[in-house]
């Protein structure tokens, strides 16, 4: 049995601070069952004064690439003895580069770390999970604001779906992606289309086709990202069913960006969106999918989301403990759930 030590992004530390380790060791046991090893004695251990999370298994290259994908992921090394490490190659999933993430930044935006955490987390519990490196999934974000979960699912090289009803968000993500496209000198197109339904203009569409390179454009290899402006709990005809492998979204908060209602105004708590949304949202994710979902545990209790998800059929799919701090209001917390196969 190998024992190995992986060393966490400096960006765990910023982003969850103390609670970095903790949150590192439920997703690496989210990984398991995807790799072909048992993963035993995970625990946080200094080395060199330096804070790793290590753990004992057999990897192979296959399980290597898996958690190289790991949102935490900075360096793994093996263990040789007490004091010797050899490095292990990383080869994460990363069809663009890295600046399609990290460059957009603004208010209400979701933490692109905390992002590719959900999106594994709901991945590795969907039916997907042993396409996870080479299959070409759909992503649907239905409170996508300007595309963090959208751009994760392009890196991992997958189609991308999003709903948003603020038109100004869908705006700043097309020219985000367009810019960020001709900069790149990557072949794609954009349009920003009406769609109307019974007559009446019911949504705006973006579609945007791109390829990371012009040999992929050539053989077709290209991927599609599509964004309506609507109201995610009125969604009916605008998608088509079973688009989506996994659906992940990251709840209005309740406190500084609410969620809209029908009468464009605020809902304090974001379970009485989650409710009306959810019948919406789970014809359009395939049987074996799976649902994340992060919200403010300080403005909705996690039992009452559970029920929310239980009642629309689907299974919640255990995790180690994930609930963490964001700042002074927000106490985040996730869940993850299976459509039934
Ligand atoms: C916490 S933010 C998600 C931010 C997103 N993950 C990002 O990084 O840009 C929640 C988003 O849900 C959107 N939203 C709230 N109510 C909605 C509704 N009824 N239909 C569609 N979108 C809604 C908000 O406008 C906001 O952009």
């Amino acid at each position: 049995m190998s024992r190995y030590a992986l060393l966490l992004a400096p960006s765990a530390n910023r982003v969850y601070a103390d609670q970095a380790g903790r949150l590192a060791s439920a997703e690496l046991a989210a990984f398991e069952p995807a790799l072909s090893t048992d993963v035993s004695d995970i625990s946080l251990a200094s080395i060199g004064g330096v804070e790793y999370l290590t753990f004992a298994g057999e990897l192979s290259p296959r399980d290597i690439s898996y958690l190289s994908n790991m949102s935490s992921a900075y360096a793994l090394f093996e263990r040789v003895d007490e004091h010797l490490l050899r490095p292990v190659m990383l080869t994460p999933l990363a069809r663009y580069d890295s600046d399609l993430i990290t460059i957009p930044k603004y208010a209400g935006k979701t933490n692109e770390q905390f992002t590719k955490l959900l999106l594994n987390l709901t991945l590795l519990a969907s039916a997907s999970a042993g396409r996870m490196l080479d299959g070409h999934l759909t992503v649907l974000d239905p409170l996508c604001g300007r595309g963090t979960t959208l751009n994760q699912a392009l890196m991992y090289g997958y189609d991308a779906v999003g709903v948003e009803i603020d038109g100004k968000d869908v705006e700043a993500y097309k020219l985000f992606l367009q810019t960020w496209l001709k900069r790149k000198r990557l072949k794609h197109t954009a349009d920003l289309v009406p769609v109307r339904r019974q007559g009446r203009r019911a949504a705006r569409r973006l579609e945007v086709t791109m390829a990371a390179s012009k040999d992929d454009h050539k053989a077709g290899a290209v991927q599609k990202v599509t964004v309506l402006q609507a109201d995610t709990t009125q969604l009916d005809g605008l998608l088509r069913g079973g688009v989506a492998d996994v659906l992940v979204a990251d709840l209005p908060y309740g406190i500084a960006h609410g969620s809209h209602d029908d009468r464009g105004g605020l809902s304090r708590s974001p379970l009485d969106l989650l409710e009306r949304a959810v019948p919406h949202w789970l014809p359009l994710v395939r049987p074996g999918g799976a649902v994340g979902l992060s919200w403010n545990v300080k403005v909705a209790r996690r039992e009452l989301a559970e029920d929310i998800l239980l009642a629309g059929g689907l299974e919640i799919v255990p995790q180690l403990s994930l609930e963490h701090r964001v700042d002074q209001g927000i106490e985040r917390d996730v869940l993850i759930a299976r459509k039934p196969g």
